[in-house]
Order: structure tokens, then C-alpha cells, then sequence
């Protein structure tokens, strides 16, 4: 599956801050990848749900290749027309609010976390987050991330920052006040291994951000862009947040983030505030206009409904049969707990198999497979683990 020698050249070249699997791709079509050997592998990561359209999707090659050969990039000291067309797509499908572009997940949440502390000014010093929440890797990000395992080596974090349970009504209840200037949730925590947070707790914080004057950011990163079924996870719980963070599968494999604030609270940012200087460029743009474009398919967002509604019935089947403790999702969004901590062995025989898992703990194993995935590549993904699990289960 990989050549020995780039793995050494890897390790002598590259930090080593990442546990690769040991499989070397070079080209993707749909939901497969393959291997130089020509193996296809089933893809249940998608690029960590960044490849929701599928790989190398004709439209987004296309768009990608005619923009690369106009123009590139000027900056955002000029206009250029494609980051003006994404920002319309996004604003007319979501809150109706402007939108600041960035080039990842964690820019994205940097900017929502600046763009609240202006809106709130001094005298609110408070942001509150889910303990168990991904939000990034850069300073602020990393101090919303309820993870202290991520975040113990880069003390001090960001001051005013509470952690709520996503289960802790009261707790939510008790932390949002006059001092609180934002409250940041997953609609789907999806890097704790796929946790929706209850309804009722995305309510409430609507409710108390409301009261006291806060503002309520989803973090769409991973559900967004029809991850979930909706276009916006957000759209399918009916609770509406001040501003969304999105990044991943917005640029169809291209490095892109984006927020968007709702009307009033989109002008918040005036020149000078925060900037980026790749952000908005027109190759990204392009590619995220490629992408959004597939994704905007009613018939893809059924197929998404339909084939995650499958696919959680099937992973439940194990759960009856005890192979599993636990399955859950939304859409094709899916985490499965096992009965022992031995995901890392589960992830190696799938790959065996040609099939690619991610596990998010020593017990989950999450499923993000291309949004153009079929049933039979499902199938064949509840076969393997059928067959797999008995002896990780023993
Ligand atoms: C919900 C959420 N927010 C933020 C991020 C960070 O995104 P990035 O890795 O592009 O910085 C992620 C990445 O997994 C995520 O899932």
C-alpha cells in the first residue's frame, strides 16, 4: 500500500504533528480514492468532510482550471467577481447577511470570535462554548474547543472563555448573562465523534442570547454544505444563529472559510478590523462556486436524507447484535461507539479491506463519506464491519 521510502522522506522532511495511515493516494473519482497500485479504496473521510461534492468532481475540476488560467490571485485590495458571486450564494441561502471570507475552519471561527467581542465591546468579557466542541487550532479556536487534552501544552489560553456540557440546560442556563458576548455551538459535534447537541439546548441558548443580548454562532463547519441533509444543519432544528462559521467542503477540496453574520451584525467589521491576505481569492471562489453549485441540488440533499437514514440503520443493527454500544447521526454524519478501546484497529482493518474510516476516540469511529456515495459502496462499508467487528468485540 505505501512505498517504505516515503515514509522516511516524510519523517525527515515533515513535522511529525500527524499519524498518517499507511496509504499513499493519487487520484480520486466520486466516493473512491486510489492507490498508486490503482486499488480503490471506499472513502467514509472525505478529506475530513471537506470533499462532500466527491472527489475531483467535474464541475469543480473545470471551474478550477478555467479561473487558474484567467487569474489567480490580486488580494482584496481589488474587486474580482467570483468572491462577490460565493458571498451571494451564501447570504441568500442562510441569513440573508454578508459574509467575511478567510482560508480555513479555525480563520473562520477567529474572525466570528472577533467580529462578537467587537459587537459586544468591553463591557462583555464572557464567551461560552460545549465542553466536547472542535472549533480549531489557532489561539482562540483552541481555547473554544472544550478539549483539554488539545489545549493543556498551550497554556494560557484566551481569558473569558466557559465551557458548558451540551446535555447542561441549567449549566447553560447559569453561564449566559449581561457579561456574555457569544455563545459558539455545533449544531453536530462532529469531532467528539458525532454528538448532536440537543434541540432544546440549541433553543435555549437562542432564547438567553436573545434576552441578554448576546450573539449565538453556529459553527458549521463540518455540518454545513449538505453534510447533514439541509444545506445548513442549523435549517433542519429551526433555531437560527447571529452568525455561522463554514469552511471545508465550501471550496470543493480548495482551502476556503467563511462567516456569515445576520444583517446589522454584518457591519460590525469596518476596514482595518481583520483581513487575510489569500482570502476571497478568485481561484477559491471558483471552485467554491463549482461546488455550492452541486451541492444546492434538492435530489443530492434527498439522496444525502435517504442514504443517511440507511446508513444509521444499518450501523444500529450492529449496536442490536452487540458488536457496537452505540450509533448516531444526521445525514451522512455518523459515529459509531465501540464495546472496547480499540477504534485505532478497527480504522486498520477497514483499511485492509479498501475501505477508509476515521476514529475521533479510542471508541468511536466516524463515517463523512462523500455526499455522492451509493448504497452499494454503503453495503459493502456495514459488510466489512460486520465482519470485522466479531474479533475487535471478543
Ligand atoms: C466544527 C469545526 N470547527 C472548526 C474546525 C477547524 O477547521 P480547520 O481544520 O479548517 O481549521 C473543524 C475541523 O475539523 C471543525 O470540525
Amino acid at each position: 500500500m505505501i512505498d517504505e521510502h516515503l515514509v522516511e522522506r516524510e519523517q525527515r522532511a515533515l513535522m511529525s504533528n500527524y499519524k498518517r495511515q499507511p496509504v499513499q493516494f493519487v487520484r480520486g473519482e466520486g466516493a473512491g480514492l486510489f492507490d498508486a497500485d490503482g486499488r480503490r479504496y471506499i472513502d467514509c473521510v472525505a478529506g475530513i468532510s471537506t470533499m462532500n461534492v466527491g472527489h475531483s468532481h467535474p464541475a469543480v475540476v473545470a471551474a478550477i482550471q478555467e479561473q487558474a488560467a484567467r487569474l489567480i490571485h490580486v488580494s482584496n485590495l481589488y474587486y474580482t467577481e467570483p468572491m462577490i458571486a460565493l458571498a451571494e450564494w451564501i447570504r441568500d441561502r442562510s441569513m440573508g447577511g454578508r459574509v467575511f471570507f478567510c482560508n480555513s475552519g479555525t480563520e473562520a471561527v477567529e474572525a466570528a470570535l472577533k467580529l462578537c467581542r467587537k459587537h459586544a465591546g468591553h463591557d462583555r468579557p464572557e464567551v461560552v462554548a460545549l465542553v466536547d466542541s472542535f472549533h480549531g487550532r489557532t489561539y482562540g479556536a483552541l481555547t473554544l474547543t472544550g478539549q483539554p487534552g488539545k489545549q493543556d501544552a498551550f497554556r494560557p489560553l484566551l481569558p473569558g472563555v466557559v465551557h458548558v456540557d451540551r446535555q447542561d440546560l441549567e449549566g447553560l442556563q447559569a453561564a449566559i448573562g449581561p457579561q456574555t458576548a457569544a455563545v459558539f455551538m455545533e449544531v453536530v459535534q462532529g469531532e467528539s465523534g458525532v454528538h448532536p447537541t440537543p434541540p432544546e439546548m440549541l433553543r435555549l441558548a437562542r432564547e438567553l442570547c436573545d434576552r441578554h443580548g448576546a450573539l449565538l454562532v453556529f459553527d458549521e463547519i463540518q455540518t454545513g454544505l449538505a453534510r447533514t441533509g439541509p444545506l445548513f444543519a442549523y435549517q433542519g432544528v429551526g433555531v437560527e444563529p447571529d452568525v455561522m462559521t463554514l469552511a471545508k467542503s465550501l471550496g470543493g477540496g480548495m482551502p476556503i472559510g467563511a462567516i456569515t453574520a445576520r444583517p446589522g451584525i454584518d457591519a460590525t467589521f469596518q476596514p482595518g478590523d481583520h483581513g487575510s491576505t489569500f482570502a476571497a481569492g478568485p481561484l477559491a471562489c471558483a471552485a467554491g462556486l463549482a461546488a455550492t453549485g452541486v451541492l444546492d441540488d434538492p435530489a443530492l440533499q434527498a439522496h444525502v436524507r435517504e442514504e443517511g437514514a440507511w446508513f444509521l440503520g444499518a450501523l444500529q443493527t450492529l449496536v442490536d447484535d452487540g458488536l457496537a454500544t452505540e450509533a448516531r447521526g444526521r445525514g451522512l454524519m455518523c459515529g459509531l461507539d465501540l464495546p472496547r478501546a480499540n477504534a485505532g484497529e478497527l480504522v486498520s482493518a477497514m483499511l485492509d479491506r479498501g475501505i477508509l474510516v476515521n476514529a475521533t476516540g479510542p471508541r468511536t469511529i466516524r463515517f463523512l463519506p462523500p455526499l455522492v456515495v451509493g448504497r452499494p459502496d454503503l453495503e459493502t462499508v456495514l459488510t466489512a464491519l460486520r465482519e470485522t467487528l466479531p474479533a475487535l468485540t471478543a
